[in-house]
């Protein structure tokens, strides 16, 4: 039997995949660079639908009709460029190389345009939702041709998520817009999951509560406003008790934060395109601090304030607002970026859409993505979800608490860059003039850069070092 779509590369990603693809009804052709793994897969899963398992390469590409649809699921990198090479010889003009990892969107436009001069499609799409997303509907973002989508975009929306009916997958853009936009959406995972983290700690070290109480915190936020995944998920963690000491499981675990690089690169490009992702990058920065052990070490006795508890009731709610109101920053900056990397590789990505593919199957999966999704329904040119009606109002109420967590924090010596780069930003945004001016000023001064004027069109410049007087037109 043709199989109608192959996966190569079945580590857990990818067998899950594949018997997804299966469970839906999709003959599916599987390859692995070792067959055990394939073979192992057969075995083991056979019974949810058709496999067709492939030893070589050829075997593979043989297995698929036409034109072919290859998905692959390797390490993002020199391992993606050796599957592609091993492949791309054996295809037709017309056939589909699908790459589902976290690869950098700058090798996907690289991949795409060495492809297509061969005549291949070559779609990088992001795949959101780990191991249980890739099984039981993940959220998928797919960049690539708009012909290859009219080919694959039928079955990926098949096995992604659901909400309300409405599938997790929609053609993103051309080249590397897919992986542009997984690359920002776990840019915003990675501020997320540090403003929950602040959360948790301001709970715990201002005002002293256990593990086990902030898990009943966030499972009574997770019935709210910030129902979310990774909400829920938290209150698992956080109600995890350490078998081998009996202590809670947040106890017992290294505190130093790894990253695999998808946060860094959406700080990396966001500096490239000069959009601000402040919330972002202070969150990628979060977990480099908690990263350098030594340098901890050495900073442990350096004086802080007295750490006496909060007393004020009310103080989770607070955080509960502080926390909301972060969150949107974070999606702003996600978005504006998103809106600024579309712009930039003409992308025409539609925010509003992307906002509808995450409500269901990815990490950032959450209640709120409704919200947004309406906000640039309402208006497709919204300059700034801050500016949105709903956000503007939620963020409005909550910013006297959102400043007094902060204030709390500061106080204590208890940190909080997420929150405090959140609000940060926002004061920025709000402020009617900023000290920029200043800065203008300075540079004219040592470096004769120029400066505009709030009154006259042109470009002027002080003579600083003369009499002063301003030149220029
Ligand atoms: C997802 C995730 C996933 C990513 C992990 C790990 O959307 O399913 O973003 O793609 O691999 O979240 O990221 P870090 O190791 O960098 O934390």
């Amino acid at each position: 039997e043709q199989a109608r779509i192959g996966v190569t590369g079945l580590a857990v990603m990818g067998r899950n995949l594949a018997r997804n693809l299966a469970r839906h009804g999709h003959p599916v052709a599987v390859h692995n660079r070792t067959s055990t793994k394939t073979k192992a897969l057969v075995e083991e899963f056979g019974h949810e639908g058709t496999f067709v398992p492939a030893e070589s390469a050829e075997d593979f590409v043989a297995a698929l009709e036409r034109p072919r649809r290859l998905v692959i699921m390797v390490k993002a990198g020199a391992p993606t460029d050796a599957v592609i090479d091993e492949f791309a010889p054996l295809l037709e003009p017309g056939d589909m190389i699908v790459d589902g990892g976290n690869a950098h969107f700058a090798d996907t436009r690289r991949r795409e345009a060495a492809l297509r001069e061969r005549g291949l499609h070559f779609v990088g799409t992001g795949i959101s939702g780990g191991e249980e997303g890739a099984l039981n509907g993940p959220s998928i973002m797919p960049g690539g041709s708009a012909e290859s989508y009219d080919a694959l975009g039928p079955l990926l929306e098949d096995i992604s998520a659901k909400v309300d009916g409405t599938p997790c997958a929609t053609h993103v853009g051309p080249d590397g817009a897919g992986h542009f936009v997984k690359m920002v959406h776990n840019g915003i995972e990675y501020a997320d999951m540090q403003l929950i983290a602040e959360a948790y700690d301001l709970l715990r070290h201002a005002a002293g509560l256990a593990p086990a109480e902030i898990a009943e915190v966030f499972r009574t936020w997770n019935t709210g406003r910030l129902e979310s995944y990774l909400i829920e998920i938290t209150a698992e963690v956080l109600a995890h008790t350490d078998a081998a000491t009996g202590k809670p499981f947040v106890d017992v675990v290294l505190d130093q934060a790894e990253q695999k690089g998808t946060g860094r690169w959406t700080v990396q490009t966001a500096l490239d395109l000069g959009v601000p992702v402040g919330g972002i990058a202070e969150a990628v920065f979060a977990r480099a601090v908690s990263g350098h052990a030594d340098v901890r070490n050495a900073s442990q006795n350096l004086p802080g304030p007295s750490r006496a508890k909060v007393e004020e009731s009310g103080f989770a709610d607070a955080v509960e607002q502080a926390l909301y109101a972060s969150k949107i920053v974070a999606y702003a900056q996600g978005f504006h970026e998103i809106q600024a990397g579309s712009a930039e590789y003409d992308w025409s990505i539609d925010p509003g859409a992307m906002a509808t593919i995450w409500r269901g199957g990815c990490i950032i999966r959450a209640r709120f993505l409704d919200k947004i999704r309406e906000a640039y329904d309402a208006d497709p040119g919204l300059p700034t979800l801050l500016k949105a009606e709903h956000f503007a109002e939620a963020v409005g109420a909550a910013q006297d608490a959102w400043r007094q967590v902060i204030t709390t924090g500061v106080r204590l010596g208890i940190p909080t860059p997420g929150f405090s780069a959140a609000l940060a930003y926002y004061d920025s945004l709000r402020a009617e003039r900023l000290p920029a001016a200043l800065t203008q000023g300075q540079r004219d001064f040592f470096g004769a850069h120029t400066y505009r004027r709030t009154d006259r069109d042109g470009s002027f410049h002080t003579l600083w070092g003369g009499d002063r007087t301003e030149t220029g037109a």
